[in-house]
């Protein structure tokens, strides 16, 4: 186990290699689909064993993979005065001998970046398990909602893009200055070794928030662009709705009534009566099977209207039932709540 002052001295030795830091982003994380490799899929590598994009218009793939190709097409076919005898000879006494010690050294950078890439996520989570407690950690959750929740497919506006900073004054956002302070010192430290957006900040902070009451354990991609100004309001679903309405909310920011329920379970933590505060588990969904019509005392009234629409309780049945499959459902929503509307670094 690598220390913390270890990460930081090869993180800041990155910086110092603009070519590490080109070769950097394009490579993936462990278990999650970055949406870099979607963009450049086309253009994916397969030539070595880590998932490696090249970016698709490099100088030095492109034209270093067509010269020998191009000269050797133009001697086949007669074309070689276009080209000149000495060109050729030239092009390939150059190139060639050059093939193999380039892709090995591609390699290591490759090695080296995935390293570099693993370092600035332990040099996040680091920062942030310093200051996110089990008492705050219910916050930090709800801040990756408000700022996230804001999205809407249609309009491909709002998402995860820390524009939640710049909203922390409007009334569905109240309680979230806390949680905002607390990530602000932990990024602040993350920035003195490597920058990192309030976007990733909140979504890796939501994650540890989880894990550290519990709950699974989710990694997520790193590389999202924070937006400079607020997101539309009155995006965010209100806590009086009910199913029907809260289902058409969150299908308008592209989830399902199962990726609904699945992250309501959210509400397992903090104040609202189910369960400890402070555990993440499946209780939320025990307590809304248990007590359905229950006073106001428990959950909030989006959670007790959850449980009187029929596919939302299906669902709400399956994760009391099966602590398992609520940690799974959960864990892919998560991932699929932050990097909604994201917008990602360019290769
Ligand atoms: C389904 C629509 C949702 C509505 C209407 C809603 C609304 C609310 C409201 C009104 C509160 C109480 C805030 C307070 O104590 O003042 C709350 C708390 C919370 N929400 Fe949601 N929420 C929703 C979905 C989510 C989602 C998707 C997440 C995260 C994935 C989330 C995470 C949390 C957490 C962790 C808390 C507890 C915060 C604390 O105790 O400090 N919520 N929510």
């Amino acid at each position: 186990m690598r220390s913390l002052s270890n990460i930081k001295i090869s993180l800041l030795q990155k910086r110092t290699n603009p070519f590490l830091n080109y070769l950097h982003r394009p490579l993936q994380m462990a278990s999650t689909i970055s949406p870099v490799s979607l963009i450049s899929s086309t253009t994916s590598s397969s030539t070595f064993p880590l998932k490696f994009n090249f970016p698709a218009k490099s100088p030095s793939t492109v034209n270093f993979r067509a010269n020998p190709l191009t000269a050797a097409n133009a001697a086949a076919s007669g074309k070689d005065r276009v080209l000149g005898r000495r060109g050729l000879v030239f092009t390939l006494t150059t190139t060639l001998p050059l093939l193999l010690p380039f892709s090995e050294c591609i390699e290591a950078f490759a090695a080296k970046a995935v390293e570099s890439d693993i370092s600035e996520y332990e040099l996040v989570k680091e920062e942030i398990r310093k200051v996110v407690t089990k008492g705050k950690a219910a916050g930090v959750l709800r801040l990756v909602f408000h700022d996230a929740g804001t999205f809407q497919v249609d309009e491909n506006s709002g998402g995860m893009n820390g524009s939640v900073i710049y909203e922390l004054d409007r009334p569905e956002n109240k309680g979230l200055k806390s949680p905002f302070k607390i990530l602000e010192k932990a990024k602040s430290e993350v920035d003195t070794v490597q920058p990192v957006s309030w976007a990733d900040m909140i979504s890796v902070a939501g994650a540890e928030a989880v894990s550290i009451c519990g709950g699974p354990t989710i990694q997520v991609s790193l590389g999202r662009l924070d937006s400079k100004e607020p997101d539309p309001e009155g995006k965010l679903p209100a806590e009086s709705l009910d199913a029907f309405a809260l289902r058409q909310s969150f299908q308008t920011k592209g989830f399902s009534t199962q990726e609904l329920v699945a992250l309501s379970g959210a509400h397992t933590i903090g104040n609202k009566g189910f369960g400890s505060p402070t555990v993440f588990d499946n209780t939320y969904f025990k307590i809304l099977l248990e007590k359905p019509s229950s006073g106001s005392m428990i959950g909030l009234p989006s959670d007790r209207a959850l449980a009187k629409d029929g596919e939302c309780l299906r669902w709400i049945t399956k994760y009391a039932e099966d602590q398992d499959v609520f940690f799974e459902d959960f864990k892919k929503a998560y991932v699929k709540l932050v990097n909604s509307g994201a917008r990602w670094k360019s290769l």
